[in-house]
């Protein structure tokens, strides 16, 4: 007989696509085999996000059309959704979508593919949504699309409660690995090719709270940076709060540790950071961002932002303008606010209406993009360290790498460089992409 195919659709964050990988790894360690799409899958999982509204009604809307899939042509479709939409809606899941065969928690990911196999194997519909942490994954997982980087989870969960955020109630409380199976994954990485790790975790910054012995991700960073053959180490994300001077030190001191970082500032008004439970003002974010700038000359800052939280009048979002236009980012992610039920923002009135958020949205999209596109053009003419992925997947004539700053190079073919650094002159740019030549290799 032949094995059941399955096909996983992953929603949201990083952490979702690395747990997609941990899901694909498992299943295929039960006897599964991946399908050549959505439409050819016997077993459809649905990792799923619930940060914002329309992410989760995609999901949902995206379950809606297989469950009648399953009811008019496909009977025996074996349907699974988990993330953590999984989690915000638990068993509530089953009765609603009669379809529906799996249930599984954001902390459960261990289980799934047993609890498909029940399926398979004829056993009833079924949902695990149990709250303990979850325990040290096995290191098998099929390889990130791109086999020159990895994600490596370095904890779960938050505690930061920030008043618009569903993630503390659908993640759980923070829960740090230890440093030593985070190494392991990481040499295991590297043997298979690997070149660049990034760390993830909801709050990066404050990994270690609860270790033994004590550590901290300044700490950690050090630990990783020394796994030899590790070209670069990224992480995402860092609370501005926790961001402790041993951090800053890091990042300029260790070799491998790109030059990178994004910390979500959400908000340039006082008055509007406090009510998002942020617990930092405008100045100190500011003089968080003079400390980066002088220990690490030319580093790549990217941050989150978000419009129309109630009560963020024109005065206020003004002063997210004019902080977007002091810092200057390399990069910003701008999010239109969308209350979650269960979340202490969800009490507040959402008194800014739709047209305004679009607005405001637009304008700081419109501004993010002429300052990315002027900081890509002083690049013009220059030389970048380029780390070669592969194929462009927009052209697949092309190739396509990053530099430490996490700018997308797209460049000519060259196979036999995949997973190398080179040397590549900027030609051309748009907001988001370099556009340039191969010169002569150059490891950096
Ligand atoms: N509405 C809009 N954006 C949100 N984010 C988190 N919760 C919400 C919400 N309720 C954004 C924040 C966060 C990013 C991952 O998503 O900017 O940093
Ligand atoms: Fe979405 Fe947040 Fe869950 Fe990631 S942790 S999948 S961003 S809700």
């Amino acid at each position: 007989m032949s094995s059941p195919t399955f096909f996983i659709r992953t929603y949201g964050c990083q952490m979702n696509e690395l747990d997609s990988e941990f899901i694909a790894g498992s299943l295929v360690e039960h006897g599964l085999a991946p399908a050549a799409g959505i439409e050819d899958a016997e077993v459809i999982v649905l990792n799923t996000c619930t940060v914002r509204e329309a992410a989760e009604r995609k999901a949902l809307g995206l379950l809606g059309l297989l469950a009648r899939r399953k009811r008019e042509r496909q009977p025996g479709l074996v349907l699974a959704l988990c993330g953590c939409v999984a989690q915000a809606k638990r068993e509530a899941l089953l009765t609603q979508v009669p379809e529906l065969d799996v249930v599984c928690g954001t902390r459960r990911l261990h289980r799934l593919a047993e609890l498909v196999q029940g399926v398979l194997d004829g056993g009833p519909r079924t949902s695990d949504v149990a709250e303990a942490a979850l325990p040290e994954l096995g290191l098998e997982r099929t390889q990130h699309p791109s086999r020159v980087k990895a994600f490596v989870a370095v904890m779960r969960g938050c505690d930061n409660y920030c008043a618009y955020c569903i993630v503390p109630y659908v993640r759980g409380r923070e829960v740090s690995r230890a440093p030593g199976p985070i190494v392991e994954e990481v040499h295991h990485l590297i043997e298979r090719g690997v070149r660049e790790v990034t760390l993830l975790g909801q709050n990066v910054n404050a990994y270690g709270r609860g270790l033994e012995p004590p550590i901290d991700f300044a700490g950690l960073l050090e630990r990783v940076a020394e796994v030899p053959g590790l070209a670069r180490v990224r992480f995402v994300t860092s609370h501005p709060k926790d961001i402790s001077p041993r951090l800053i030190e890091a990042i300029g001191a260790l070799r491998p540790v790109c030059e990178s970082l994004h910390f979500p500032v959400q908000s340039g008004r006082d008055t509007v950071l406090e009510r998002m439970n942020r617990k930092y003002t405008r100045a100190q974010y500011l003089d968080l961002v003079e400390r980066l700038r002088k220990r690490v000359p030319g580093i790549a800052l990217s941050t989150d932002l978000i419009v129309g939280f109630p009560g963020e009048t024109d005065k206020a979002f003004k002063e997210t303008v004019s902080l977007v236009e002091a810092v200057r980012y390399d990069g910003a992610f701008i999010f239109k606010y969308s209350p979650r039920p269960g979340t202490a923002a969800a009490t507040l009135d959402d008194d800014v209406p739709l047209e305004v958020k679009q607005a405001r949205l637009q304008r700081l999209l419109a501004l993010q993009d002429a300052i990315s596109l002027e900081k890509n053009r002083a690049l013009v003419g220059q030389r970048v360290a380029v780390l070669v992925e592969g194929s462009s997947r927009k052209n697949a004539e092309r190739f396509t790498g990053r530099t430490r700053g996490n700018r997308i190079v797209v460049f000519e073919p060259c196979s036999e460089r995949v997973g190398e650094i080179v040397s590549a002159e900027v030609l051309d740019v748009t907001p988001h992409t370099l556009h340039g030549r191969l010169t002569q290799p150059a490891e950096a």
